[in-house]
């Protein structure tokens, strides 16, 4: 099919009580016509229009990394007229399908049903539903033997069509040709003084063209976003949505109702999510991993048979099989740990290469450092990798133990072997399989006696 793609976001959303035009406030921590334009491109356009408006250059701007074409309509005439500003883009003959920038929800395959009976022959697709409290929307007004007539709108329509439930979505297709010629057509006279797209619908009824329509079953689908909170209720539908599908492919979520995901989040078999697990970017996570409470995972790739116990945070790295994180560990970009690596709490890392079967178990900091396997790196450790201008790098090799509250004072190498002696601070390299220490004698005063209290 020769598919164009009109989305709609010129609209200020007076509502939202923000500065940011509407449709750049963020649902997952992605814009709402972003989404939109993500499922419009899942159907392989050849054409997606982005109509903005309100709030100027800012929508293009931000979106400027989005495969999209812009159009801007200069001033909110309507829906019609804005439809038309997006067909100024559209030169072949084809379909068109008409998205709107604040309804993010609508599945694909929604939108594949109605593209499949709106390219019937003499024909266009309509997206409704049935509400059982229609008001605000416009009204599907339907003859007697239930064939689509018109649409009204709430403000243009009488009491009695102001009873009826199945409305108007929105979302509607047609072929190119034909909605160009009824929307040079469109007039204002109405309620609100705009060029109203849904006056197409009588339009193509005159011109013998049969009104199609798909029902939504999941009103979601078709919500849209005017305030703060319809946006709050989306993002949980769209959260449960995703934990529903996690479910259904095996994941065992503590509660489908805490979790986050803002991102991608591609599962193995038998994972099991605690609560407040926040998930960032594209994750990954292998074969029965655990991920504790309040956990957040950004850009990480996680091996098979993972604990990641409560209150850790990974960001940016890759963590090997049978490895062992936290509580209260955080994992900073740019690190790698092999297999079997175990960090414990309140041990943080950064941009470091842990080799396979290496522990650091409790209150360390290790930075810029590139580490061998079966290290134990003792409690209170810290590679010291700045001097207040520059990072530098730290290697520790195979088989090393580092006493506990050691400081490694970058650059520095420690080979392998290599043992430290507890509370040492380590400035130069150590470069044999010995027990290094540096550290004041350890000596006794007996004359000492403990400070005591002065009288007042
Ligand atoms: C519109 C429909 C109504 C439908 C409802 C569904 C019309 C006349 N009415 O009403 O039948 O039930 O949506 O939510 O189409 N926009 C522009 N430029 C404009 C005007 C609007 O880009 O000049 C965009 C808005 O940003 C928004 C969308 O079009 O994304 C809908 O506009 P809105 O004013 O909210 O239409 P409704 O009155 O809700
Ligand atoms: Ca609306």
């Amino acid at each position: 099919m020769n598919l164009k793609v009109v989305i709609l976001a010129a609209g200020k959303g007076t509502r939202m009580r923000s500065n940011l035009p509407k449709v750049l406030h963020k649902l997952a921590h992605k814009s709402l016509v972003e989404h939109v334009i993500n499922t419009a491109q899942q159907l392989s356009p050849d054409q997606i229009v982005v109509v903005y408006g309100h709030g100027g250059e800012i929508v293009p701007q931000t979106l400027n990394h989005l495969d999209v074409e812009w159009a801007e309509q200069a001033e909110q005439l309507g829906t019609g007229h804005a439809v038309e500003q997006g067909m100024v883009n559209i030169q072949k003959d084809g379909m068109v399908l008409v998205l709107y920038g604040d309804v993010p929800l609508t599945s694909i395959d929604t939108l594949r049903q109605l593209l499949k009976v709106g390219s019937k022959n003499k024909c266009m697709g309509l997206l409704t539903a049935v509400l059982p409290d229609p008001m605000g929307y416009g009204r599907i007004v339907r003859g007697s033997s239930g064939i689509v007539q018109k649409i009204v709108e709430q403000k243009d329509a009488s009491e009695t069509q102001k009873e009826i439930q199945e409305i108007n979505s929105g979302i509607l297709c047609a072929n190119s040709q034909k909605l160009r010629e009824w929307l040079s057509k469109l007039e204002n006279q109405n309620a609100q003084g705009e060029f109203y797209l849904t006056d197409v619908i009588e339009m193509a009824v005159n011109d013998g063209i049969t009104v199609e329509t798909v029902s939504a079953t999941d009103h979601w689908e078709i919500d849209g976003v005017n305030n703060k909170r319809q946006l709050a209720d989306l993002e949980r539908q769209y959260q449960r949505n995703i934990a529903n599908n996690l479910m259904d492919n095996g994941v065992m979520l503590r509660d489908p109702s805490r979790i986050d995901i803002r991102g991608n989040l591609q599962t193995g078999q038998d994972v099991e999510i605690d609560i407040n697990v926040i998930f960032e970017g594209n994750v990954s996570l292998g074969n029965n991993v655990n991920i504790g409470a309040n956990c957040s995972l950004k850009d990480a790739k996680i091996g098979d048979n993972v604990d990641i116990l409560p209150n850790s945070i990974v960001d940016n790295a890759i963590i090997g099989n049978q490895c062992d994180i936290g509580p209260f560990a955080r994992i900073r970009p740019g690190t790698c740990l092999a297999d079997n690596v175990k960090i414990g709490n309140f041990v943080e890392v950064k941009k470091s290469t842990i080799a396979q079967g290496s522990k650091v178990n409790h209150l360390s900091y290790i930075g810029d450092t590139n580490m061998g396997k079966d290290v134990n790196i003792g409690a209170g450790t810290i590679t010291c990798n700045y001097d207040g201008a520059n990072k530098s790098v730290t290697e520790i090799g195979d088989n090393v133990f580092v006493g506990s509250n050691s400081q490694l004072v970058a650059p520095v190498k420690i080979a392998d072997g290599a043992t430290i002696g507890a509370g040492s601070t380590i400035t130069k390299d150590v470069l044999s399989a010995e027990l290094t220490l540096s550290r004041a004698k350890q000596t006794t005063i007996s004359s000492w006696t403990r400070p005591v209290k002065k009288p007042k």
